[in-house]
């Protein structure tokens, strides 16, 4: 059985689906190489702008890291699965291309960690996302402190953590974690569509915009401020930045070729 199902919407948007629905989706040793393979594909396809994530079913987009592979494992399994999750949460959080988180339901521990190393977290009403590692004894492992803390301030990322509370679509939504909430439904309709406007945006500005998005959270104003200059003077010179600008100018569509 397939453990993450790969599929391409409009020819250039891939959803990739945790196909576990029965231990909702726990990310387990196998499900997280198939996940990575999946990335690491997409990113050399040049096919294939946008990526979507999802949960399969109806109840989980992922209900954290396999817990039953913690109790079965070593202290050295589990060493190993903390540093490999760590190294694929921050490719997908450095990735080239945009991915949309679409949440449709659980998104716990590291599911909540992945989701927040997406570009744009779409939630369904009935999304629960939440870092209850404290409730194991434990505490999350692949940024879900930093991370939290990073987005919506130290008084919430607490308040989660601390209590093992978890945020509702609505909630993620008002805290401005979700771009968007909607019935689950229609979550994959509000992901694709997001997804169709991302393609119309030229791929080497969302790459470098990206870029910037995540140098901006640690660096001082000013070393943002210059970055983003040199970023914008390198963007001009390219073909894309050439093509955006005559096309406007001649009232067409740009056909941006990633150069
Ligand atoms: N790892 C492994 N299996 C998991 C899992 C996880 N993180 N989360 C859920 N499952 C499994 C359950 O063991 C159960 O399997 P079983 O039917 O073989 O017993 C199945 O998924 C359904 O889960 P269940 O607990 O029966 O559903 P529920 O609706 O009663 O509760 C949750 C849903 C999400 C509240 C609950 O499953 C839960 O707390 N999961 C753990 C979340 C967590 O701590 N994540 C961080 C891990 S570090």
């Amino acid at each position: 059985m397939t453990l993450v199902e790969y599929e391409v919407k409009n020819d250039a948007i891939a959803v990739l689906t945790f196909n576990r629905p029965d231990k909702l989706n726990a990310l387990s040793t196998e499900l997280l190489q198939e996940f990575e393979s999946h990335l690491n594909r997409i990113e050399t396809d040049d096919s294939i702008r946008v990526v979507i994530i999802t949960g399969k079913g109806e109840k989980a987009f992922v209900a954290g890291a396999d817990i039953g592979e913690y109790a079965d494992g070593n202290a050295q399994a589990f060493i190993d699965y903390q540093f490999n999750s760590r190294r694929l949460f921050d490719y997908i959080e450095a990735y080239p291309k945009p991915i949309i988180a679409a949440i449709n339901g659980y998104a716990l521990g590291g599911g909540f960690e992945i989701a927040l190393c997406c570009d744009v977290l779409i939630a369904s009403t009935n999304a629960r996302m939440g870092l209850p590692e404290g409730l194991l004894g434990l505490c999350p492992g692949g940024g879900g402190t930093q991370r939290l803390t990073h987005a919506v301030g130290r008084y919430v990322a607490a308040d989660v953590l601390l209590s093992a509370r978890r945020l509702s679509g609505q909630r993620a939504y008002e805290l401005g974690l979700a771009a968007e909430v909607v019935e689950l439904p229609e979550l994959m309709d509000a992901a694709l569509k997001k997804a169709e406007y991302m393609l119309k945006v030229a791929p080497l500005s969302q790459k470098e915009m990206k870029r910037l998005i995540r140098i901006g959270m640690d660096a001082a104003l000013p070393t943002g401020l210059s970055l983003e200059q040199e970023v914008l003077f390198r963007l001009q010179s390219t073909e894309d930045g050439q093509e955006g600008i005559t096309a406007f100018v001649e009232k067409r569509d740009p056909q941006f070729k990633g150069r």
